[in-house]
């Protein structure tokens, strides 16, 4: 290939890569597949690999792979980034207006034309484009002097890095916006942020301008930034007579734009636009923190001017704000229904989104360390939408050095056992503890634990309520009369019920042990337990170090079981039902089953199993199956119409049995 026509095929393969990429990221529409577009990138590396020479600095494969530096350089702003007057309610909107039409001289009544846009929380940047090319991207800075982040802005994807429309397109254009990030994909970085014991992101805003101010522009390729273009700097050409106008023209020339918006006729509408955004704000994938009412004409801009820090042309009407500070005075604890025992900071009351808020839960104590949290310090708090406020993080400033570490509670609060963990959380041990008792019921009923049919979370719930049951032993002392007044019970089922629970008072010791639960004790470690200690009262009498001594029992486990033992609700509990008549199965020593180490060949068609579950009884025995017949076999079963092994095991003298006689020997017959 000549080198001309090499300049032909990636000028090609540009401009069509630039066009997917519009579609995938600007529109969310793509015409074509992702595998599809991978291959217009990889002919495009290819040919630019062949001719180096012909690789732009806009080109699409130039997106990532810039070398980090050493500091940012400075950009002067050609016309200088302001920032906004605030208004806080609908008088200050009002207000607004009105302050407008003074300043134009016009009559009270008389109506301004404004444009209504999303206030999207991000950083500010401006991006200077020459011939319709990316060539400069800076920060606001202060305003006059911004930061040069030109390969951190080149991976932002929705951003294009040529125009998508050549015609009329200005041969110099500064396009100003908003560098964000989706609140989903916030989210989710900051999840891997804390996976890898980062410190996560407070907000969406915090997490763009951190990606955005990288040194390694490999960092900023990583996190998922976007680009909503909401105004112009400089401009060469004929300049749009409107603001409306304006987006529309970066719109065409392939920008996300600021949207939705509105043109209003008067400031009525735009207050209209103001409440149904704020109401709304939670189905957008970006943060927003208000709307900026512009006016539109670009002629009455300059007629109206700037103040040394804000045009008068525009305002910011910001939504109730959903993050305060407040101190943390106190730390109290709640217990849920599974035991579990949250940690909650009484704040001092503010107001955060509309609502009063006096308390934030702090979840885990994996959280509160996290965060590093102490009582006495003051703390970000958050609100959005209807979930329960959160602590966001801790200003480390405003510590005093008179505050309080929080310490894991000893105890439960409702009913005051002792509380142990498991995981980041924990637990009260108690199993009839009020606040976890219908869980508790649930749980000792389920199907791999007593399995008592008819006993289900509806059930617990009706016999804790009414009275019924008061502890988890009190399930063994129902009584056909008082089941009768529950609602939904009739003679049938208050049968089925009492037949379930005295089908269920003869459990394996495994099975007890599970149902009964201890924190951190699940189906597994409780067939450890029951083959260890063979009985209740065995284990019941286990010490810490002679639990450590088991393989498969760790030390949360170890403390939650001498805990659950030590608590003496628990132990009369278990008594009660022992009273009650339920037996615990002592777990009986195995004798060496026949087959344990033993190589069996099956041959023949079985006619009570598959050979998948006569190789399972096999294992399950400690024996291994194997599909030929050698010397080392040990034993070969029959089945009808047996192939060749049957003869081989006859002349090699190995003991064969029919189908019947390993029933028997697996213990099936
Ligand atoms: S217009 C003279 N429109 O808000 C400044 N700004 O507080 C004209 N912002 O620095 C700004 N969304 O970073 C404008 N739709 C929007 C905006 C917006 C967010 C930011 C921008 C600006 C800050 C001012």
């Amino acid at each position: 290939m000549t080198l001309e026509d090499a300049k032909k095929l990636a000028e090609k393969l540009r401009e069509e890569i630039n066009y997917h990429n519009y579609r995938y990221y600007v529109l969310n529409d793509p015409v074509i597949s992702d595998e599809e577009y991978d291959e217009l990138m990889r002919q495009l590396i290819e040919l630019e690999k062949q001719f180096p020479e012909l690789i732009t600095p806009d080109s699409p494969t130039q997106r990532v792979g810039a070398p980090p530096r050493e500091g940012f350089e400075t950009v002067t702003h050609s016309v200088p980034m302001l920032s906004l007057q605030d208004a806080r309610n609908e008088d200050e909107i009002r207000e607004f207006d009105a302050r407008t039409k003074r300043f134009l001289g016009l009559e009270p009544d008389a109506v301004v034309e404004y444009v209504a846009e999303p206030k999207f929380d991000g950083l500010s940047c401006e991006i200077v484009y020459r011939e319709g090319r990316f060539t400069l991207a800076s920060t606001r800075g202060d305003g006059v002097l911004g930061e040069d982040v030109t390969p951190n802005v080149r991976t932002i994807r929705s951003l294009p890095m040529r125009f998508l429309k050549k015609e009329n397109a200005p041969p110099y254009l500064e396009v100003r916006g908003e560098v964000l990030i989706k609140r989903r994909d916030f989210e989710k970085l900051n999840q891997e942020l804390i996976k890898r014991g980062e410190k996560p992101f407070a907000n969406p805003r915090n997490a763009a301008a951190g990606s955005l101010r990288q040194l390694d522009p490999n960092v900023t390729a990583s996190r998922p930034l976007d680009f909503v273009a909401w105004g112009i700097g400089l401009m060469e050409g004929e300049r749009p007579k409107s603001h409306w106008k304006v987006l529309a023209m970066l719109e065409e020339l392939g920008f996300k734009t600021s949207t939705p918006r509105r043109l209003c006729r008067g400031i009525a509408e735009a207050l209209e636009f103001y409440r149904k955004l704020e109401e709304e704000r939670d189905s957008f994938e970006y943060e927003l923190d208000g709307i900026v009412i512009k006016v539109n004409s670009l002629e009455l801009w300059e007629k109206l001017g700037t103040t040394a820090r804000s045009p008068r042309w525009a305002l910011a009407a910001k939504f109730k704000p959903r993050q305060k500070t407040s101190r943390i005075i106190d730390v109290v604890y709640n217990v849920g229904r599974t035991g579990t025992i949250t940690p909650v900071a009484l704040l001092e009351p503010v107001e955060v989104g509309g609502v009063t808020v006096s308390r934030a839960s702090l979840h885990n104590f994996d959280e509160v360390e996290r965060l590093d949290v102490q009582i006495g310090d003051t703390v970000l708090v958050q609100r959005a939408g209807d979930v329960i406020p959160q602590i966001v993080m801790v200003i480390p400033e405003k510590r005093t050095g008179k505050e309080k570490p929080i310490l894991p509670p000893k105890q439960c609060p409702v009913c005051s056992a002792q509380a142990v963990r498991e995981g980041a959380y924990y637990k009260c041990v108690n199993i009839s503890c009020p606040a976890k008792l219908v869980q508790s019921i649930k749980h000792f009923a389920s199907r791999r634990a007593m399995d008592i049919e008819g006993l289900g979370g509806k059930t617990a719930e009706l016999l804790v309520e009414k009275g019924l049951v008061k502890d988890l032993a009190d399930v063994y002392y129902l009584n056909p009369q008082d089941l009768l007044k529950l609602p939904g019970f009739a003679n049938k089922s208050v049968q089925n019920l009492l037949e379930a629970l005295e089908r269920s008072k003869n459990p394996s010791l495994a099975r007890f042990i599970y149902a009964i639960g201890i924190p951190n004790v699940g189906e597994y470690t409780a067939q450890v337990l029951a083959r260890h200690f063979r009985s209740w009262e065995n284990l019941e009498k286990a010490s810490l170090t002679e639990l450590l001594e088991i393989k498969g029992v760790g030390l949360e486990t170890a403390r939650s079981i001498v805990s659950f033992f030590q608590e003496t609700r628990n132990r009369e509990t278990v008594e009660k039902m022992f009273r009650a008549g339920l037996t615990v199965q002592e777990e009986k020593e195995k004798k060496e089953s026949p087959l344990a180490g033993k190589t069996v060949v099956f041959t023949g068609a079985l006619s009570s199993m598959t050979r998948d579950e006569a190789k399972a009884l096999v294992e399950a025995q400690g024996g291994t199956v194997s599909n030929s017949v050698s010397r080392k076999t040990d034993l070969v079963v029959v089945g009808e119409n047996p192939g060749s092994k049957y003869q081989r095991a006859q002349q090699l003298g190995i003991k064969i049995i029919n189908e019947e006689e390993f029933l028997k020997l697996v213990g099936k017959a």
